[in-house]
């Protein structure tokens, strides 16, 4: 310690020396030490020639804890991120105990987070309520602490930098153009508050990567409202992805998802130059566009039909199709659509993912893809979005179906399936067998502990939708299974489409296909019964399914509920 201290008084040494040359003021900040910097140079040192002010010499006293690591650790990269990571833990720690004292204006901080502060405060005098920050056997990955920006107040009194260094990463928009076939397309943004940015990792093969970064206070949208943030719920969400990778590792998914993995950001917002320093959702970079953008978009304009059709009758990985179709409906997945389906040039497909899964967030979903049948989601693509939501028309008349074909139809498992068999039933691919077996033969408090998810009923979720598709089959589990969707929300099988032909301006189904008009009785938002004041188009009672016969839907409702979890 001692050499280490005098190392460092030697650096600070010759950083004195090297600024006689300049002003004091002229010296290069670390991007610790702004409040906003317009140009951050990556590195743990000042750019050639410039002399600079380390994180620990500014004396704004912001970052007192950083000492002698910092200004030895410049040689290797290794132990410049050794130290950081050591900087950050301090950092957290001295801001997890300045919270309790915290300023009510900091923006940063969430609604829940203040919520979860009162619940404390009201069981003070029995138990005192779990908190992970004070938990030493959550990780710092899952400390709600790294998702917490730096207080504005403790930041206002930092000055703006027009330039700057220390930065470890050099954020960019991801909604930058993507060339596809040809034709240019703009990414879309993202509808939530998070700002997702392409940086570079060594993390990966291609050095490319994506990363999410939760609470800048910083809004996406000209005029918009900064993103809400709560640490304590993002650090729990981020232990729910990190469970999914972990079971995608295990089943062998990783074709279809893109590895997930967290781990600090140092850069700065493009454009902005908001210092972001704190933790981040990072993924591999997936290449190609979403299937929105395929089907509906591009610049100058959308593919011509052709290409499209072409794409979807003779590129599309039937593999990952059915795959996909297995993901979603394992996993619960609540928001697969067009914009969360990645297409590559060569017909791969990748999926997108995101939390709304095994109910850990939409609790009165039970599953929605575009690729699950039985799904409102895929409904919508057979019969149109304002059919299948029994919409008011202007006239008074009702809705009509879609005439045309989606060429999403083509997202149907069925067309895929060997010897052209018409149900998956309980034939999966060798290594999906073997995990569903493997997470179906633990309990699912096992299965939590087993890859980490944040609380057992979600793992009760998963537990219980593997241990129907082994047992009773890939159709049953999404016909009768749990989780489960409301009655007004689940479809019957329809007769599949599997390939396309072009009629002049539209798309037909390129063999005989006759889709029933059939909808479920209720309002197709809520799940509930019909409560608008016009007739309800719906024949049916959802989960009914006439092939089963009155007989096959009793049997598997009733020890569907005796499986279901809480
Ligand atoms: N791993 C990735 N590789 C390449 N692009 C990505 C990746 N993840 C996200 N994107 C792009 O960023 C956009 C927004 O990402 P994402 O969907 O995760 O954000 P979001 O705010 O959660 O949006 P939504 O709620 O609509 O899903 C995506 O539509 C996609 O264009
Ligand atoms: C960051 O990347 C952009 C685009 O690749 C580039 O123009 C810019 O110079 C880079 N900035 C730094 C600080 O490296
Ligand atoms: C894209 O354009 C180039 C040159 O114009 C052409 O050689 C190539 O075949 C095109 N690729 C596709 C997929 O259309
Ligand atoms: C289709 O996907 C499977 C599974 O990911 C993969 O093994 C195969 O190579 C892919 N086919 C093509 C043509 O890329
Ligand atoms: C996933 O998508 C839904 C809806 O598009 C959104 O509400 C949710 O926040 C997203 N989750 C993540 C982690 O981006
Ligand atoms: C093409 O579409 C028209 C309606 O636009 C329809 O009348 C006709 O039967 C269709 N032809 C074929 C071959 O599908």
């Amino acid at each position: 310690m001692d050499i280490q201290l005098s190392m460092s008084h030697l650096f600070i040494l010759m950083l004195g020396w090297s600024s006689i040359a300049v002003p004091v003021d002229a010296a290069m900040r670390h991007i610790s030490q702004c409040r906003i910097c317009h140009l951050c140079h990556l590195g743990e040192t000042p750019p050639d020639g410039s002399s600079g002010i380390s994180p620990d010499e500014a004396g704004s006293g912001t970052v007192s804890v950083i000492g002698a690591d910092s200004a030895t650790a410049s040689s290797t990269t290794d132990v410049a991120v050794t130290s950081a990571l050591g900087r950050h833990l301090m950092k957290s720690r001295a801001r997890t105990l300045s919270q309790a004292s915290s300023d009510a204006e900091d923006r940063s901080r969430g609604r829940a987070g203040a919520t979860f502060r009162v619940t404390a405060h009201r069981r003070k005098r029995r138990v005192p309520a779990y908190d992970p920050e004070l938990d030493p056997t959550v990780p710092i990955q899952f400390k709600p602490s790294s998702y917490r920006p730096r207080r504005q107040t403790e930041m206002a009194s930092l000055p703006v930098c027009d330039e700057c260094y220390g930065c470890r990463q050099n954020l960019t928009l991801i909604s930058e153009s993507t060339v596809f076939l040809n034709n240019t397309y703009t990414s879309e943004m993202g509808a939530t508050s998070s700002w997702i940015f392409r940086t570079q990792t060594n993390m990966t093969p291609s050095g490319d990567a994506v990363v999410k970064v939760y609470c800048l206070p910083v809004p996406k949208r000209v005029g918009g409202q900064p993103p809400t943030c709560n640490p304590l719920r993002i650090a729990e969400i981020m232990k729910l992805l990190m469970a999914l990778d972990k079971l995608s590792q295990d089943c062998g998914f990783m074709d279809l998802i893109p590895r997930m993995w967290l781990a600090p950001v140092l850069g700065v917002l493009p454009g902005v130059g908001y210092p972001v320093d704190w933790w981040g959702l990072w993924m591999e970079y997936v290449e190609g566009i979403s299937l929105e953008n395929f089907l509906y978009r591009g610049i100058p304009r959308r593919l011509p039909l052709e290409t499209i059709a072409d794409m979807f009758n003779n590129r599309l990985n039937k593999t990952r199709i059915v795959k996909g179709a297995i993901f979603d409906l394992l996993t619960s997945q609540c928001d697969r659509h067009a914009q969360n389906l990645f297409l590559q040039e060569d017909g791969n497909l990748k999926l997108i993912d995101n939390e709304s899964c095994l109910q850990h967030m939409w609790r009165n979903c039970g599953f929605d893809s575009v690729m699950v049948p039985t799904t409102q989601k895929q409904e919508i693509i057979r019969l149109a979005n304002q059919y299948v939501n029994k919409l008011p028309t202007l006239t008074g008349q009702p809705q009509v179906p879609r005439f045309d074909a989606d060429p999403q139809l083509l997202l149907d498992y069925r067309c895929y399936l060997p010897e052209g068999r018409e149900q998956m039933g309980t034939e999966y691919p060798p290594p999906i067998d073997k995990c569903l077996r493997n997470i179906a033969s633990m309990a699912p408090k096992e299965v939590a502990k087993f890859y980490g998810f944040p609380d057992v009923r979600v793992a009760a979720n998963l537990h219980t939708r593997a241990t129907d598709m082994i047992t009773r089959g890939y159709e049953w589990a999404a016909k009768y299974g749990h989780p489960q969707n409301a009655e007004a929300k689940r479809y019957r099988f329809q007769p599949k489409c599997c390939s396309l032909h072009i009629n002049r301006t539209h798309f037909a189904c390129g063999h005989a296909w006759k889709p029933s008009f059939e909808l479920p009785l209720g309002n197709p938002f809520t799940g509930r019964e019909w409560d608008k004041d016009r007739p309800d188009p719906g024949t049916y009672v959802g989960g009914t399914f006439p092939e089963d016969g009155d007989v096959g839907g009793n049997v598997a409702e009733a020890s569907a509920s005796t499986q279901s979890g809480p």
